[in-house]
């Protein structure tokens, strides 16, 4: 039997979601929501085939004949929606991130485990080919041990209203860094700035370190004058450059390193820099939205739980509210003169 989906908000990543649905066998797309009657319009001719589109979710997420819901709303609606369906018995697909807290993150889980329900956060890039490569390469050892990561995630807009540039962006590196490594973040130190609407900002700086000793240099921001998808993993090893907007060499392996000889006399200390070969593997060019949707589907129909689930969305929930605290805070300032003499 076919699994019935419904897909709740249709602005500019619900359509993604969609379309990828549709191209799924045995699975019926049978209903779109959305607040706005425009984008509905719009989806009525770009999807002919889906039956219904309506402006209430509640009278969806009654309907016997859906199976399960995709959320993909303002960040802020996600837990009452996600909740809703849960209550109804549907199976859930919620965007990143997967709350606006942990709080609403946890409830999430607990309604989703009372009532036996599959809950999957749209961590995207967990289903990325290129990710996935890199986090082969790494769990075989190649890198050697794992010193640092930096990760550049800029471009021009688009400004959210929902959310600031650190829950919309670096909800991605934190998500890939967690899943690369198999830890959450001890200390996460953010600097960031609302430049262009006030009380959103739009430009962070993230300083992270692991229990495990590795540190990472997150940048996100909505205000630069080019895209950059660009994360850096160096090893004692080997070291990586996972380029996202490259089309034919997304994952580079760079065979460097400094080797270290213990000193033979006192005080002499001998580094040799090493600079190899450069490989970059071969990488599926499947849409990671497909694998992403067709994940959801292979849990609704086997009752398994997704590989991002309630809980791994928690883990990106907590990383971002950590992020976010301490760049709230004022931190450590110099005192100035005059206060110094007072
Ligand atoms: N995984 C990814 O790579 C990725 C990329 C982009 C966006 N997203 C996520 O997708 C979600 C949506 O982002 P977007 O860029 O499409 O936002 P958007 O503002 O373009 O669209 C959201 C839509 O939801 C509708 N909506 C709001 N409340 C609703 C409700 N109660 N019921 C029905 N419809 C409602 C709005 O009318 C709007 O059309 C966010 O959580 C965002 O973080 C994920």
């Amino acid at each position: 039997m076919a699994t019935r989906v419904a897909v709740i908000g249709l602005g500019y990543w619900g359509p993604n979601l969609m379309r990828n649905l549709t191209l799924i066998p045995d699975v019926q797309v049978i209903a779109g929501c959305d607040l706005s009657i425009r984008r509905l319009e719009r989806m009525m001719r770009r999807f002919p085939n889906v039956r219904e589109f309506t402006t209430d979710c509640d009278i969806l997420l009654r309907r016997p004949d859906i199976d399960a819901v995709v959320i993909a709303t303002p960040v802020e609606t996600h837990y009452k929606l996600a909740k809703k369906a849960l209550l109804h018995d549907k199976d859930v697909f919620i965007e990143k991130p997967m709350t606006a807290s942990s709080e609403e993150a946890e409830e999430l889980i607990k309604i989703c485990e009372e009532r036996g329900r599959i809950l999957m956060v749209g961590h995207t890039f967990l289903y990325n080919p290129a990710v996935r490569k890199v986090k082969e390469i790494i769990d075989k050892g190649d890198l050697g041990q794992i010193y640092y990561i930096t990760s550049t995630r800029i471009n021009l807009g688009i400004h959210r209203k929902d959310a600031n540039v650190i829950w919309d962006l670096a909800a991605h590196d934190f998500s890939i860094i967690i899943y690369w490594l198999g830890e959450d973040p001890l200390y996460v130190y953010t600097v960031g700035k609302d430049f262009i609407l006030n009380g959103v900002p739009d430009v962070a700086f993230l300083h992270v370190v692991f229990p495990s000793g590795v540190i990472a240099d997150l940048q996100v921001s909505w205000l630069a004058p080019s895209k950059v998808r660009n994360i850096t993993v160096v090893g004692s090893d080997k070291m990586i450059i996972y380029d996202d907007t490259s089309s034919y060499e997304k994952v580079r392996i760079f065979d460097s390193g400094v080797d270290y000889s213990e000193p033979e006399t006192f005080g002499e200390f001998q580094l040799s820099y090493r600079t190899g070969d450069i490989l970059s593997p071969k990488i599926d060019s499947i849409e990671p939205l497909r694998l992403e949707m067709q994940h959801f589907i292979e849990c609704i129909r086997e009752r398994t739980n997704p590989m991002t689930d309630g809980y791994n969305g928690l883990r990106v929930v907590r990383a971002l509210e950590l992020a976010e605290r301490s760049m709230k805070d004022t931190g450590l300032r110099l005192i100035s003169e005059k206060s110094k003499k007072g």
